[in-house]
């Protein structure tokens, strides 16, 4: 007799079915390789946004991409939280917006995850945002840098800062999907619909591509009825875009920051780095591109 067990659903954290995620098939041939872009924003700050696109990055990594991390944040804590020390760069993202002095190779660092590449800032990048206004095409000039890297990666990904200002616009307009973390607390959803407003403004003017892949809850914690209460409201809003895949609140993740990497590495067996991995699967299946 069959074991029903096995047919059972399993219902997952956002109380859907939780799907199976397959094993991903291989990345493309390297001569073939046109990198997905994906913005994490939200202008809160503090909701997991660097958190998950280095954990992200490196899941991505394992599955056999080549991954480049982009820190659009002057803060520079993507930047810290893979090692590098943001005060003794001496070229960073803000050289190759501002000039055409290098190329984008020649800023790219390597990490201690090999395939995991970053484009490093510091806070030269504030400056940035105050000299673009005067530019021409001003919300084009990273899609200007990261056209030219597409065909060295699989994904790239690029951390926003805290706001909505002219980098993120940028972020957005070089990007074909975005993620938005949303921190599994009292207030997660107040400034979603701005941040909702501002994607669609820049589908409609700058970047008719753009789509939003999905909203990824954090720290969340499964043990309150306050942290259930807030994700079921999430589900209700957003439905199908949010992530069957939930980040669990622990301070594993602010160990890995002082560590200088991923929590795969780090940590490799905890379920922080589970839970990264399978938002890698997730990823994997709702990005189509060609
Ligand atoms: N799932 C989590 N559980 C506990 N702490 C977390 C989690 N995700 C992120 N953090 C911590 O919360 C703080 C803010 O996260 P961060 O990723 O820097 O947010 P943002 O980039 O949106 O400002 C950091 O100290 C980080 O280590
Ligand atoms: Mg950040």
């Amino acid at each position: 007799m069959a074991d029903q067990s096995l047919f059972e659903e399993v219902i997952g954290p956002t109380g859907r079915p939780l799907p199976d995620f397959p094993e991903p098939a291989p990345p493309r041939d390297v001569s073939d390789r046109r990198a997905a872009i994906v913005a994490m924003c939200n202008q809160k700050g503090g909701v997991g946004k660097t958190t998950t696109t280095i954990n992200l990055g490196a899941a991505l990594v394992e599955t056999g991409r080549k991954v480049l991390l982009v820190d659009f944040d002057p803060q520079g804590s993507l930047s810290v939280g893979l090692g590098l020390n943001p005060h003794t760069l001496d070229k960073s993202i803000y050289n190759l917006l501002l000039s055409r002095e290098f190329t984008p190779q020649e800023v790219v660092h390597e990490t201690s995850t090999p395939g995991l590449d970053i484009l490093p800032s510091n806070i030269d990048l504030s400056a940035a945002e105050v000299q673009l206004v005067s530019e021409v095409a001003r919300e084009q000039t990273l899609h200007r840098v990261l056209t030219q890297l597409r065909s060295d990666y699989d994904f790239i990904l690029i951390d926003c800062a805290p706001s909505l200002g002219l980098l993120t616009i940028n972020a957005l307009t070089a990007s074909d999907y975005v993620i938005m973390p949303l921190e599994l607390e009292f207030f997660a959803l107040r400034g979603i619909a701005l941040l909702t407003d501002t994607i669609a403004k820049v589908q409609d003017r700058l970047n008719p591509d753009l789509e939003v892949l999905g909203l990824l809850g954090t720290m969340y914690d499964a043990r309150t009825l306050h942290g259930r209460e807030v994700l079921e409201r999430v589900v209700q809003a957003f439905d199908e875009q949010v992530f069957h895949t939930v980040i669990r609140r622990t301070v594993r993740f602010p160990e890995t920051t002082v560590a200088g990497e991923p929590i795969t590495t780090y940590a490799p067996n905890s379920p922080g780095s589970t839970s990264y991995r399978q938002l890698a699967r997730e990823v994997l299946l709702r990005v189509q591109h060609d």
